[in-house]
């Protein structure tokens, strides 16, 4: 096999290349002087080829990169390819909320398959269901409960793992499996007069306990901020913050630390001071699941 890097995959490619004992090649890359850019295979792949792409920062640019890639190397060799996409930027676009919006997801899932990617490695994509309902690529979505739950397992104490919104209590359910320990999610809710959104656990209490609050993407760090401060008025004695994608525009580690959240964790599918959980033993593992099913 070979393992393809397209621009800064933070370590991952290398991982993976480690992880399943195969060479890495750095695909060439360069931005001509009108902004277009431009990618090269700088050899032809041994067996099956891997390409790892996270599509942040700068999604747009990174996505384009991506199915270039994919284009050329489909056209060096006839055996399967497999993209490791660690962040999946638009997942969040996977539905028309406001009539005449695209589904950003689907336009990025079809164009793979047209290109004729043969699989698909995603990260904590935020729907997971968007892998089988637009395309039929064959694909594995990594987990990343355990490796959160790990990680903060030495500081849980009567703890409660918590997601920001009913949409990630799956993933909080999960966690907390991992941890032994309650789950509940919080609900939004806004003064009809002052506009100030105030948010309260579904059916816990978490009154001098410690919260862990788990989400998928940390952006502005607005949702976050909002759960942390609501946990700590209602007499939580620590908070924990973990997310698997630390987007982390600017500003958004201050607004966490400054809402009183004791620390931040993340994996590493996007660069960050808070990536400090490595998703490639992980990722290693579903990509020989699905190399086994594709050989
Ligand atoms: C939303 O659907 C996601 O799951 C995250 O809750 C959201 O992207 C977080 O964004 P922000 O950090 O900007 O509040």
């Amino acid at each position: 096999m070979t393992v393809y890097a397209l621009e800064n995959s933070n370590g991952i490619a290398a991982g993976i290349a480690r992880g399943i004992g195969d060479k890495l090649v750095q695909l060439e890359y360069k931005i001509f002087p009108d902004g277009e850019s431009y990618v090269r295979v700088p050899q032809k792949p041994e067996g099956v080829a891997i390409l790892v792409a996270s599509l942040y920062p700068n999604p747009d640019k990174r996505i384009f990169e991506l199915l270039m890639s994919v284009e050329a190397i489909k056209a060096l060799s006839n055996e399967p390819l497999i993209a490791v996409v660690p962040y999946m930027a638009y997942a969040r676009q996977d539905k028309r909320f406001l009539e005449g919006e695209p589904i950003s997801i689907r336009v990025i899932l079809k164009s793979l398959e047209t290109l004729g990617l043969d699989g698909l490695v995603v990260v904590d994509i935020h729907k997971p269901s968007v892998l089988s309902e637009y395309t039929s690529i064959p694909s594995r979505n990594v987990f990343i409960d355990r490796l959160i739950a790990e990680y903060f397992h030495p500081k849980m104490r009567n703890s409660v793992v918590l997601a920001p919104d009913v949409g990630a209590l799956e993933r909080a359910k999960r966690v907390a499996a991992h941890l032994d320990a309650e789950y509940d999610y919080l609900v939004k809710e806004r003064d009809r007069v002052t506009g100030e959104v105030k948010a309260m656990p579904k059916n816990l209490t978490v009154e001098e306990r410690t919260v862990l609050i788990v989400d998928d993407i940390i952006s502005t760090g607005g949702t976050m901020a909002l759960a942390a401060r609501t946990v700590l008025s209602q007499g939580a004695e620590k908070v924990y913050a973990a997310c698997t994608h630390a987007v982390m525009v600017r500003g958004a580690l201050d607004l966490l630390i400054s809402s009183g959240i004791s620390e931040v964790a993340a994996t590493d599918t996007v660069p960050s001071p808070v990536s400090k959980i490595s998703v490639v033993p992980a990722a290693v593992e579903e990509l020989r699941s699905l190399l086994e099913e594709l050989l």
